[in-house]
């Protein structure tokens, strides 16, 4: 058995405060069942030297054990412990891009990028996929995108990423940024941009980008697609395929900051209605063995509801062990939740 000694980013730890350590040992638990076999075990935190750490026991992890984990949203450093020394394990995350590509944007309502990224994780280590995380293009959708902090994390891994939200000004903010920044990164790309027509009339705003992280791979036609649609998410059957998607990932409106908007209806304090709206359609774009996760304001919509509402939908939850785990407050007015469910 080797031990290992887990250094969380000081990023993480100054986005969650205290929750730090239980959100790490949650997506290590997720990890270990998805894609290492069961094979973790003590996963605590111990303090070494004075600082924090998330330990775990292990047969010794191979190359393609710790490739997987170096993809943890908090991790920072991972190493071996022998002989009360800490020998560093080297890491090789799949990240494509620098990392400005999360960090620069920063406005009101943005879901952090740490969290992003641990949602992102966890639904996909929930899907049939999770093995393939490492090895294919998978096809990511947001259907809540904002201003697209999931679409830039599956950018990162080298993912297909699309994105549906029927608020202009972030429809248009996130335009500008992606292709501000990949001309200023020098990505080979080509974008196309503009309404969607109908029978004459304008139903939604569409930006679709290609691009690949080298100049070698836009040549060969090894590129990622970027798909961002400004219309409402109940719509989102009319620009994706049935069956189309690996995972969806949403972190849905708070009921603080932003509203959720379901049709005819304006403002309403809880996303139950539009969940209750939205997970059918969502659900119908996931491929067989896909997987759904989303994040919400507990103070204002209950677990067990949401929950019944992905189960209604076809959609089984995975309610048990570490994804009983993600809960954490993020400010006085919201404790936020994740949930993942699959489509069998
Ligand atoms: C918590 S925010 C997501 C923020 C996003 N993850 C980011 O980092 O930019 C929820 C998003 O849901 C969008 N939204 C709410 N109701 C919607 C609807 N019916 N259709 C499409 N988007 C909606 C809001 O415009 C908002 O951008």
């Amino acid at each position: 058995m080797s031990q290992y000694a887990l250094l969380i980013s000081p990023s993480s730890n100054r986005v969650y405060a205290d929750a730090s350590v239980a959100l790490t040992r949650a997506e290590l638990a997720v990890f270990d069942r998805a894609v290492l076999g069961g094979r973790l075990s003590d996963i605590t935190e111990t303090v070494l030297g004075g600082v924090r750490y998330v330990t775990f026991a292990a047969d010794r992890l191979d190359e393609r054990d710790v490739a997987y984990l170096a993809n943890l949203s908090s991790i920072y450093v991972l190493f071996e412990v022998t002989g009360g020394l800490l020998r560093p394990v080297e890491l090789r995350p799949l990240d494509r891009f620098d990392d400005d590509l999360l960090t620069i944007p920063k406005y009101p309502g943005k879901t952090n990028e740490q969290f992003t990224k641990l949602l992102l994780n966890v639904t996909l280590l929930g899907s049939a996929f999770a093995p393939e995380m490492l090895d294919r293009k998978i096809r990511v959708l947001d259907p809540l995108c904002g201003r697209g902090t999931t679409l830039n994390q599956a950018l990162m891994y080298g993912y297909d990423a699309a994105g549906v939200d029927h608020d202009r000004t972030d429809f248009e903010a996130y335009s500008t940024y992606i292709q501000t920044w990949l001309k200023r990164k020098r990505v080979k790309h080509r974008a196309e941009s503009g309404p969607v027509r109908r029978n004459r009339q304008v139903v939604a705003r569409r930006l679709q980008v290609s691009l690949a992280a080298d100049k070698e791979s836009y040549r060969a036609g090894q590129t990622q697609l970027l798909d961002v649609v400004q219309a409402d998410t109940v719509r989102s059957g009319e620009f994706f395929r049935p069956g189309t998607q690996d995972v969806l990932v949403a972190d849905a409106p708070y009921g603080v900051q932003h509203g959720s908007r379901s049709a005819g209806r304006g403002l309403a304090r809880s996303p139950l209605d539009l969940l209750a709206e939205a997970v059918p359609v969502w659900a119908d774009l996931l491929r067989p063995g896909g997987a759904l996760g989303i994040s919400w304001n507990t103070n204002v919509a209950r677990r067990s509801e949401a929950a019944r509402i992905l189960a209604d939908a076809g959609l089984e939850v995975l309610d048990d062990g570490p994804y009983l785990e993600f809960g954490h407050r993020v400010d006085q007015a919201i404790v936020r939740d994740v949930l993942v469910a699959r489509r069998n």
